[in-house]
């Protein structure tokens, strides 16, 4: 007999199904699972859409499917599960015809865009790891450009949560890494990036919109208020000024200036995490788009007004007054940087940062000051504080607690937020209270100063070949990922990191590599960070010797913080192969 049409395939006899209960369709498709319940036939996907379990061993009772596994329940019918966990089964239409069943071998939905954006919005309300992963990969699948996809998770972020958190800053991280990762790993980064800021929203208040001001003040007004209301602690009032200034169409340059010179009203605030979400927040509409300033922006100036500064720690008061010291020179900055807009070719960010490694903060600040005169911007001395902090995680000493790695790892993220926020508020826009932040970071630097003592010696100094290694570029990085899945493999990951750059070996490769032993770990917020702002150095200094310091840097971090469990690469990796259609119970018992 021949088909109804060239997609639908004979399930068997009604009189064979009846007598079954089930028939399984086996084919180029997948697994196909007819079920006659009550009078009626049904199709479905016979893979449980939970870990792909062949639903033709549950059992069907009231018009309800139970899998054996774990025991999820489906809707017979629609193929809804009750279980969300376990996520919908895929359905397909069937037929009786001259008493056979046929069904369509295809799972095709009318708008898939639609269709998994729905996913991905239900996987991110309810936190259901499997459903984003299913969701991101649908979306990639069907060729959404991955900022639609960023673009719909920062939104959920922002709205579904009361301030900018871990999750958001994770999801733009990786985002951020997105152009120099391969397919998969682009998957994994959309997945994390996704699976945090859904966990980051779990059971938390939704965010509510406040209005920007009905008047229309000068910049310059706006700047000093956004000031007041974070030394007075005053959220609403200080969201109000930025909406205010946001919707004046305030460049993103002026906007970073006015959030950067309020931020350093306290010192190393939130020890730095809070200036970091700020550039995040940033980086965040250069990838979705600035017209979601409104929604986005504001997010971060909850926690900016409640950090903690330093200045309240003891650390920073005795037995040196580090904030007075900052003071001080805060109040010579404005003359300092009128003289030095009027010199240009500064170039010695290396040379400053290795002096920024010293022991006495005011010789360190008086440095700072001179490098000003010399015609450095304010950006200059952001690279500069950045590339010495990661020399501090560079030389990080085995001898010290684990712990301390966090120390040395905020100092470095603080770091590179500065600079990246004195790249985009840009020299004209720059005033001495957004150069706070540099003179601040070096403040923490300097404290974290005991975490070099004794340092690390950095592998391939002075023309080290490291020829006890090997020398194939793809051999070095199967070694560190190795090393990766070792504890205690520090000092091995940074010497095979050396010897692929001392090389000539391509660092884009590397980094992709080093991409993959963060994307398949279950990592730590800070992992992310790490990761994030050693590429971001490492583009700014290029393939130098400080370029090959700072992913030394990055891999000693991550090394002394892998392996771990690995439990979401596992739900990821399960979304893949459902979506690709494999039988994973099948490929198990095998
Ligand atoms: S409930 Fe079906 S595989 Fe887990």
């Amino acid at each position: 007999m021949d088909a109804p049409n060239q997609e639908f395939v004979l399930a068997g006899s009604l009189e064979e199904l009846k007598a079954k209960g089930r028939l399984v369709v086996h084919g180029r498709h997948r697994p196909i699972l007819v079920i006659y319940d009550r009078g009626r036939v049904f199709a479905l996907d016979n893979r449980c859409p939970h870990m792909g379990f062949p639903l033709e061993r549950g059992s069907v009772e009231d018009g309800i499917l139970t899998c054996h596994w774990h025991h999820a329940r489906f809707d017979l019918e629609s193929g809804c599960t009750f279980d969300l966990w376990a996520d919908d089964v895929p359905i397909c239409p069937v037929e009786v015809r001259n008493g056979d069943a046929w069904v369509k071998t295809t799972f095709d939905h009318a708008d898939p865009t639609a269709h998994w954006r729905s996913r991905l919005a239900d996987g991110l309300a309810h936190d259901l790891g499997l459903v984003i992963a299913k969701a991101v990969h649908g979306q990639l699948t069907d060729e959404v450009p991955q900022a639609d996809i960023v673009r719909q998770v920062a939104l959920f972020g922002a709205q579904n949560r009361d301030g900018w958190g871990v999750g958001l800053t994770i999801l733009t991280a990786l985002a951020n890494l997105l152009p120099v990762l391969p397919e998969e790993e682009a998957y994994l980064a959309l997945f994390h990036g996704a699976r945090r800021v859904a966990a980051d929203c779990d059971g938390e208040v939704p965010r509510r919109e406040r209005a920007p001001l009905g008047s229309r003040p000068e910049p310059a007004a706006l700047k000093r208020w956004l000031r007041r209301w974070t030394n007075v602690r005053h959220r609403e009032a200080a969201e109000r000024t930025l909406l205010t200034a946001i919707a004046a169409d305030l460049s993103p340059a002026v906007l970073a200036d006015a959030l950067l010179a309020a931020e350093t009203e306290r010192a190393f605030a939130d020890t730095g995490h809070s200036l970091d979400f700020i550039n995040k927040a940033f980086e965040c509409l250069d990838l979705i788009g600035w017209e979601h300033a409104p929604a986005v922006l504001p997010t971060v100036v909850g926690q900016m007004v409640a950090a903690r500064g330093a200045e309240e720690s003891t650390a920073w008061r005795q037995p040196i007054d580090l904030v007075a010291l900052c003071e001080e020179a805060v109040s010579q900055l404005p003359d300092l940087l009128a003289a030095s807009r009027r010199v240009d070719g500064w170039s010695d960010h290396a040379a400053l940062a290795r002096e920024l490694l010293g022991d006495d903060p005011a010789r360190i600040v008086d440095l700072l000051k001179a490098a000003i005169r010399a015609g450095a911007a304010p950006a200059d001395l952001g690279r500069s504080l950045a590339y010495a902090a990661a020399l501090r995680v560079a030389r990080f000493g085995n001898a010290n607690e684990h712990a301390d790695w966090e120390t040395a790892h905020h100092v470095f993220t603080y770091a590179n937020a500065v600079h990246q926020m004195l790249e985009r508020i840009g020299i004209a826009n720059t005033d001495s209270h957004a150069v706070r932040a540099v003179l601040h970071g070096a403040m923490a630097l300097y404290l974290a100063r005991y975490l070099n003592v004794p340092p690390a010696r950095i592998p391939g100094e002075g023309g080290e070949q490291l020829d006890d290694l090997p020398a194939d570029a793809e051999t070095i990085r199967a070694a560190l990922l190795d090393a990766f899945d070792r504890q205690r493999q520090v000092d091995l990951a940074a010497r095979l990191v050396a010897r692929h750059l001392t090389l000539g070996h391509p660092p884009q490769a590397l980094i992709a590599t080093l991409a993959r032993a963060v994307l398949r770990e279950d990592a730590g917020f800070h992992a992310y960070q790490m990761l994030e702002a050693g590429v971001r150095q490492f583009t700014a200094w290029g393939d130098t010797d400080e370029g090959r310091h700072i992913l030394i840097a990055v891999a000693r971090y991550l090394a002394a913080h892998s392996p771990t469990e690995r439990a979401a690469l596992q739900t990821a990796d399960i979304a893949r192969r459902l979506m690709r259609g494999g039988e994973l119970h099948q490929e198990a018992e095998v």
